[in-house]
């Protein structure tokens, strides 16, 4: 079976209700960065920061995939898949997909403030745990915080992510301005004979020489034409 490794951001969780972070509107045109996503923000404030990411939370928990993420799911019929997200949510795995690498956290796990990786310390909450109370203290004695990988905190699972994209026959990229580093980098670990797809409304700035197939439309509807093309192109 060929392998597909695809790379999604906020976009793909768009038509799920889901603010983007850099569109008109985006969450951090209402939010300061330096508040709820830097680990100097979480020390200042974390009773703030434990708010912020408790109505993400109840958001999610209420959401729901799109047909987008539907899409992303059934390319498991044709191909081994690998989704690489940058998204916090736990939308591509509620649509079915399987091989979820999250490159910066996940929403519904927490983790020690001390030793945000340490696996011992990072628990997974059960819906109706979507509140996390403010001051919650985690095991080793620290507060429990949000496990989002903060602003210029090392990003724990990139070596395994740019392993599987430099294994990939083919990288589709769906709704990622792909301003982040480093995971807007991994479109350099593709090898030079795959092709790489985008989809997105607007257009995106590649940071690359290499060709891009750009499906100009929302992942609801431009990851199925993104499937279409593979079937020709693989
Ligand atoms: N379908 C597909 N793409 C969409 C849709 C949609 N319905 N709506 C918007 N988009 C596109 C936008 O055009 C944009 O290119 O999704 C992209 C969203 O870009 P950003 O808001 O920058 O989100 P993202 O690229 O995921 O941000 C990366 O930045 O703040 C950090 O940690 C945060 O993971 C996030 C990272």
């Amino acid at each position: 079976m060929k392998k597909l490794v695809l790379l999604t951001g906020a976009g793909m969780s768009a038509e799920s209700g889901f603010s983007t972070f850099r569109d008109s509107q985006g969450l951090w045109e209402k939010h300061s960065v330096e508040d709820v996503a830097t680990p100097e923000g979480w020390e200042r404030n974390p009773d703030m920061v434990t708010d912020f990411y408790n109505s993400l939370r109840h958001d999610l928990i209420t959401g729901k995939p799109n047909q987008g993420h539907y899409d992303v799911a059934a390319l498991e019929n044709d191909y081994e898949v690998v989704v690489v997200t940058q998204n916090v949510d736990d939308l591509h795995e509620r649509a079915g997909s399987t091989n979820v690498i999250h490159l910066h956290g996940e929403l519904m796990k927490m983790c020690s403030t001390r030793n945000p990786n340490d696996p011992r310390y990072i628990r997974t909450l059960q819906p109706e745990e979507w509140e996390v109370p403010r001051g919650t203290m985690c095991e080793d004695g620290s507060l429990l915080r949000p496990w989002i990988v903060f602003f210029g905190e090392p990003v724990p699972n990139l070596d395994a992510a740019a392993r599987e994209v430099s294994e990939a026959d083919a990288l589709l990229i769906v709704g990622t301005s792909l301003v982040v580093y480093p995971a807007a980098s991994l479109i350099h670990y593709v090898k030079s004979d795959a092709p790489v797809l985008l989809v997105d409304p607007k257009p995106v700035q590649v940071n690359s020489s290499r060709h891009v197939e750009v499906i100009q439309d929302v992942a609801s509807k431009g990851v199925a034409k993104a499937a279409e093309l593979l079937k020709r192109m693989l």
